[in-house]
């Protein structure tokens, strides 16, 4: 009797503990909680093998252990070869592309290899990285790890990383090149070289500014263009991270002199999979992938990367400070590991500065921003909002438009400079049904030698002065 009734009121938890996981799981997935729902799975540990749609579980712990096995891989060397630069690969159509390799050995148990990807939420693909480390041998196969970078629209294509760990091996083996593939034992038709930035650094730079966006849209305003990178090299930059959507042809002179000539950029494909070219399917040409890339590419390069549009420009304000090592000094910022700087906007659709016009022919004729818009709105944005940022890429695991969204210690100082230290002027359209303004000549510090830089880098690129 006794036994009867508690087998009874064990079975009676039984269903309502099932009915209530049922519910549960029927609520966490129409609110689509990822951790909690991924952790429901944990109670079923198979592997998804590709064909089943999980929803929305891109992060999961089921991806997390390693497996080794080289053996396990025959007769699947892709053949294909590493392109000369980065470029979207596919994996899986529409659900699945791959852009870029780096080695991070930063962690003090195990060296991986992180993989900017795009993805979609609503795939749950599981992903085996196969990793060369001599180009004759056969791969060494582990799962990866796919997460969603941060600030992304839920329902559309996603930047993301792919994690693949390297536990097992030495850490002074060298990995070669990358694929991704979705069952364990197919043969890949992506192929991408890992970078080892680490190894192979090359010189040191002090400013690597990454250009937060892909040029894009036939863009063909190359004095902007010419204003931007030089203005910045007045700060202090001496390197450039610049993505290519679709910039046109009038700029390939330009790229050629900053690229070949003055060794100053790096000019990267950024043309995304034709199927998710579409801003709905693919937020703002998944500038946060580019930035994530822009960050690993610099590290180990450069001293501290800075993230800026192409009309903004980080601005030191102090009296007799002109560039950004004076204005980290003074801040006692060298060495920082982040460092924000809040924004205002200047309007492009206000009119020129009428001194700067009238009396200065050439800051007209090169059509030189910074110059003739001097009028700007009273307010200052408040740090993350709108703001925008320097950091020291080798404290940083995951990064976004306007904040690191992940350090990696040993963390040292985070600044936020006051606007009397800096401010980025941010040049655009701009409604504001009210705008207090002001007139704000700040950046006619640098005119002349702005005006000298412009004008000789037009001049040698097109072989004559500017008419
Ligand atoms: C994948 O899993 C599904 C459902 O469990 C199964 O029907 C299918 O045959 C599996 N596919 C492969 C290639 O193993
Ligand atoms: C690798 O795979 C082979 C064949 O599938 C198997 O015999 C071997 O035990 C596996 N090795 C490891 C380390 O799992
Ligand atoms: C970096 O900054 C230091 C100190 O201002 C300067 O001496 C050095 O030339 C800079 N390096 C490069 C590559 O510009
Ligand atoms: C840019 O392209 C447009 C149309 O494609 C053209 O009208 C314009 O003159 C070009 N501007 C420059 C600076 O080349
Ligand atoms: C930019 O990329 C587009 C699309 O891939 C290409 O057609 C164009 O030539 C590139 N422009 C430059 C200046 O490299």
């Amino acid at each position: 009797m006794m036994m009867r009734k508690n087998t009874l009121s064990c079975t009676r938890y039984l269903v309502i503990g099932t009915f209530a996981c049922y519910i549960l799981s029927v609520v966490l997935l129409m609110r689509r909680i990822r951790p909690d729902f991924a952790n429901c799975y944990l109670h079923h540990p198979q592997i998804p093998n590709g064909s089943q749609q999980l929803h929305y579980v891109l992060e999961t712990e089921l991806f997390d252990k390693v497996t080794v096995n080289s053996t396990d891989l025959t007769n699947n060397t892709p053949n294909i070869h590493i392109p000369e630069k980065d470029i979207w690969q596919t994996v899986v159509p529409e659900k699945l592309f791959v852009y870029s390799a780096y080695l991070d050995t930063r962690q003090k148990d195990h060296n991986s290899i992180r993989i900017i990807a795009i993805s979609h939420p609503k795939y749950a693909i599981p992903v085996y990285c196969q990793i060369w480390f001599h180009p004759s041998d056969h791969p060494v196969l582990v799962k990866g790890k796919l997460s969603a970078l941060p600030e992304q629209s839920r329902n559309a294509h996603q930047a993301a990383l792919i994690e693949c760990k390297l536990e097992r091996f030495p850490r002074d083996d060298q990995p070669l090149a990358a694929s991704i593939v979705t069952e364990s034992r197919d043969s890949a038709d992506n192929l991408l070289q890992v970078h080892n930035n680490r190894i192979h650094s090359k010189r040191h730079y002090n400013f690597t500014v990454c250009l937060g966006g892909p040029l894009k849209f036939g863009l063909n305003n190359t004095n902007q263009l010419t204003e931007w990178l030089e203005l910045n090299a007045m700060f202090g930059a001496d390197h450039f991270i610049l993505y290519n959507h679709s910039a046109s042809a009038e700029m390939r002179p330009y790229v050629d002199y900053y690229e070949n000539r003055r060794k100053l950029i790096e000019w990267l494909p950024w043309k995304l999979p034709d199927t998710i070219e579409n801003p709905r399917r693919m937020k703002n040409f998944g500038h946060i992938g580019l930035v994530n890339d822009c960050l690993y590419r610099s590290m180990y390069h450069s001293a501290m990367t800075v993230f800026v549009d192409t009309d903004e420009f980080i601005v030191p304000r102090r009296a007799n400070v002109k560039t950004w090592q004076e204005m980290l000094r003074q801040t006692q910022c060298l060495g920082a590991s982040f460092v924000s700087v809040k924004n205002v906007f200047f309007k492009k659709e206000w009119p020129d500065d009428r001194m700067v016009a009238t009396q200065n022919d050439r800051i007209k004729q090169l059509d030189l921003v910074t110059q003739l818009k001097t009028k700007r709105e009273l307010k200052i944005w408040p740090h993350t909002s709108r703001s925008k940022y320097m950091a020291r890429p080798e404290n940083v695991m995951v990064t976004g438009i306007h904040k690191v969204w992940q350090f990696k210690g040993p963390i040292r100082k985070f600044c936020k400079l006051s606007e009397d230290d800096a401010l980025v002027h941010h040049y655009r359209w701009w409604d504001d049904p009210r705008p207090r303004w002001t007139v704000d000549r700040f950046a006619h510090h640098y005119q002349e030698p702005l005006i000298n830089r412009v004008e000789q880098v037009h001049e040698q690129v097109k072989g004559h002065k500017q008419p």
